[in-house]
């Protein structure tokens, strides 16, 4: 008896602590057009500030992209990637996969302008959100030719609040790297709240930009894995060309798609099922039934259903440990915590 009057409590305290869990993971509290009334030119300005610097330079959209997911795999899309380090502490951005993010400029740029207009309205970690999909859509070679009228490839949610912390040994622990095989490559997106398939859809973004030699260098050289031989997922031919394009020193890089760097649409998957992907993570895709299935897929279907697929997954992945309500803050300059 004593039990069953428990029971309630019990599974309301376990539902309780599930959601507390899963609620700001889940991305509760994030809403398209969030500043509709606080910051009604918000996203315009975003979209113009990053308009401006693709119009000199289309290489920009990809650090745009790549900052974002920067941001949300290393706690949570709350802005921590933009932090500086400071005397005793250091952050994301000096660690070491993060020593080759770019693309600051613009988020300063756009936090710039938001804070003329609407002063400490908009986060940061938003900025981010909105600035990928301006770059990406800006990036979509295709957009006319399909017909696609919309003038972004999907709609961000919004609201998200800025963290007060940012660890370098996070960053480290978190980003995946370009060696890791499937089994460590879905554990870690299953950590954010993603599934094989989102993997194989946000992998896509290989589609733009570049990769610096030493990202990848180690599977074109023999002794790849210690057992001798480079690795066995990169075409052969395509380890050569890749070794004649890598010169001695640290500064080198190779277009992630050769000839098509700045077009985002669908030639990485081709890439990938022909083993002429840049990194060991991008041929691992063909190792699990889910992401193979979805590279070949892409293979049949027209580009516009790519987009759509990465317009869903980037709208997940944009959930990851957010902060909103009352939590975190609106800071003023991206790079420094409020004080
Ligand atoms: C699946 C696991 C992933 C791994 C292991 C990985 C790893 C890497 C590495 C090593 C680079 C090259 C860095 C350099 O040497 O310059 C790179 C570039 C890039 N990554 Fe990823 N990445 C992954 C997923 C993603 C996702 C999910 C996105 C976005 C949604 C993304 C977007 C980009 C972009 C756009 C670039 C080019 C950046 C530029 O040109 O500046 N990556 N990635």
């Amino acid at each position: 008896m004593a039990l069953i009057k428990l029971l309630p409590r019990c599974l309301f305290q376990v539902a309780f602590s599930i959601s507390f869990l899963l609620g700001p993971t889940l991305g509760g509290g994030l809403k398209v057009r969030f500043y509709d009334k606080s910051c009604p030119q918000a996203e315009a300005i975003v979209r113009d500030t990053v308009n401006s610097y693709f119009s000199q330079d289309p290489t920009v959209s990809a650090p745009l992209l790549r900052l974002h997911f920067h941001d949300c795999f290393v706690r949570g899309c709350d802005g921590s990637v933009l932090l500086n380090s400071t005397r005793t502490n250091k952050a994301e951005k000096d660690a070491k996969p993060n020593q080759t993010l770019d693309g600051f400029y613009v988020i300063d740029a756009a936090k710039a302008a938001l804070e003329k207009a609407c002063p400490a309205t908009v986060s940061c970690a938003d900025i981010l959100a909105l600035a990928a999909r301006d770059a990406v859509s800006l990036a979509t070679g295709f957009r006319k030719k399909m017909n696609l009228t919309k003038e972004n490839l999907y709609q961000v949610e919004t609201g998200r609040r800025d963290g007060f912390l940012s660890k370098a040994t996070e960053a480290e622990a978190h980003l995946p790297s370009s060696d890791d095989n499937i089994a460590i490559l879905k554990a870690n997106f299953a950590s954010k709240g993603l599934d094989s398939r989102d993997l194989a859809i946000l992998s896509g973004a290989h589609a733009i930009g570049t990769s610096h030699c030493f990202s990848f260098e180690k599977r074109l050289h023999h002794h790849y894995n210690g057992r001798g031989g480079a690795d066995p997922t990169v075409h052969p031919r395509y380890a050569v060309e890749l070794l004649e394009k890598c010169r001695p020193g640290n500064s080198t890089v190779v277009e992630m798609v050769p000839g098509s760097s700045t077009t985002f649409d669908t030639k990485y998957y081709e890439l990938v099922a022909r083993r002429r992907g840049l990194f060991h993570s991008d041929a691992a895709l063909m190792e699990d039934e889910v992401t193979r299935g979805y590279v070949y897929s892409s293979l049949k279907l027209p580009a516009s259903s790519f987009f759509v697929d990465f317009g869903e997954s980037m709208i997940k992945m944009g959930k990851a440990g957010v902060l909103t309500g009352k939590s975190g803050e609106i800071r003023k300059n991206c790079a420094l915590v409020n004080h």
